[in-house]
């Protein structure tokens, strides 16, 4: 399968929280490629792959950042592919300043943004999986198992006593 899905990190020190983005593709079967590429240290890289992204046949982007998060922002700026943002904790806010620097985009340049830390980078996996499972059957199929298996998972242990 091509590679569908562009991850992209602020920086190396993300890759911790966002490698949960990159296994659950995995896990999907979603083909996928990561780069760090920072909006404030690398402009001119964000934007050479942001405008090419759609062209060599990614569906979906991505990003994880923290601090003043402009990542996300920046790549839906630039390309008209669904961008989703993955907000990285902070020491000085918890990583409320990240969350709001991408949950509050201006009109016309949306952010789907996602919880901070893991769990947003997990579901930044599946929102990406259930936007191309709009137009891919074996994608759809993966998603579907995935969803059993957790559903699965929790019906067969619910006393927490017994994991
Ligand atoms: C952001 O600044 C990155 O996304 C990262 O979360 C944060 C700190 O980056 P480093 O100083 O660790 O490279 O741009």
């Amino acid at each position: 399968m091509a590679k569908l899905v562009g991850i992209i990190l602020g920086s190396q020190s993300d890759w911790e929280v966002m490698e949960n983005a990159s296994k659950t593709l995995d896990k999907l079967g979603i083909e996928h490629e990561v780069n760090v590429i920072s909006a404030h240290r690398t402009p001119d890289r964000l934007h050479e792959y942001c405008s090419s992204a759609r062209d060599r046949g990614l569906q979906v982007l991505i990003t994880g950042a923290g601090l003043a998060a402009a990542l996300p922002g920046a790549c839906a700026a630039v390309t008209p592919l669904p961008v989703l943002g993955v907000p990285l904790y902070s020491k000085a806010t918890g990583g409320m300043d990240a969350l709001l620097a991408m949950s509050q985009m201006p009109g016309g340049i949306p952010v789907g943004t996602l919880a901070i830390g893991r769990a947003g980078a997990v579901n930044s996996a599946v929102l990406a999986a259930s936007i191309i499972a709009l137009s891919n059957p074996q994608v759809a199929d993966a998603l579907d198992e995935f969803r059993q298996k957790q559903t699965d998972a929790v019906l067969a242990l619910p006393d927490p006593r017994e994991a």
